[in-house]
């Protein structure tokens, strides 16, 4: 059993998707906050749905930066965790929490790192590069998070093909369900072989 708290900015699917997988008792864990830096996206309702604590913080909630890195630090204080999952964060981690948390923190990535990866490719735009490219096979990349976008020692990867009338929409989607099914075994995984 372990406890995480998760970062997002977006829909929030696979953040919906790891609870899921809690609430099937398939993942022996507790979601113990989400951190958003918008308080009105679909992750803060599903949170709020499920009566998981959410704390909004971002340049605008608190302009100083001094402030605004202390906020990450207050809340971890606050609820004490093993991991830190981002799932569709959009936001650079500050040193301070990437310091508090080596090794301790995960993201997902839509795209079979390291193609397609670092700034720049986020959400959509990485599924239109994939086309473009020309790739015959995408997927969905976890990794731990170092200082760097999307860099960081891959912990698991799941691969998705993609069609020749694939529009961008077509590909998120299919891969997407491949984020879903890989981020909660990946998880699960690495909390085990660090003994939880
Ligand atoms: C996911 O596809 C995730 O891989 C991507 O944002 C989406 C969030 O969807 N993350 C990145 O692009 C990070 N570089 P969700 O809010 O429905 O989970």
């Amino acid at each position: 059993m372990f406890n995480f708290g998760v970062m997002a900015s977006g829909a929030g699917s696979n953040f919906q998707a790891l609870l899921a997988q809690i609430e099937a008792k398939r993942l022996n864990a507790v979601c113990s906050f989400l951190i958003v830096n918008n308080k009105n996206c679909g992750a803060a309702q599903i949170a709020k749905a499920k009566d998981i604590p959410v704390y909004h913080i971002s340049s605008v909630t608190h302009p100083d930066p001094l402030e605004y890195e202390q906020a990450f630090l207050d809340v971890l204080k606050k609820h004490e965790i093993d991991f830190l999952v981002l799932a569709g964060y959009m936001k650079k981690l500050t040193n301070s929490l990437l310091m508090h948390l080596k090794n301790r923190i995960l993201n997902i990535h839509p795209s079979l790192l390291p193609k397609f990866g670092g700034q720049g490719f986020y959400g959509r735009r990485v599924h239109e590069a994939v086309i473009e490219a020309n790739q015959a096979w995408s997927g969905a990349t976890v990794h731990l998070v170092s200082g760097e976008y999307d860099n960081g020692l891959i912990l698991g990867q799941s691969m998705v093909p993609v069609f020749i009338n694939d529009t961008p929409d077509s590909l998120a989607a299919r891969v997407l369900v491949a984020e879903h099914n890989l981020y909660w075994k990946t998880l699960r995984d690495y909390a085990a072989s660090l003994g939880y």
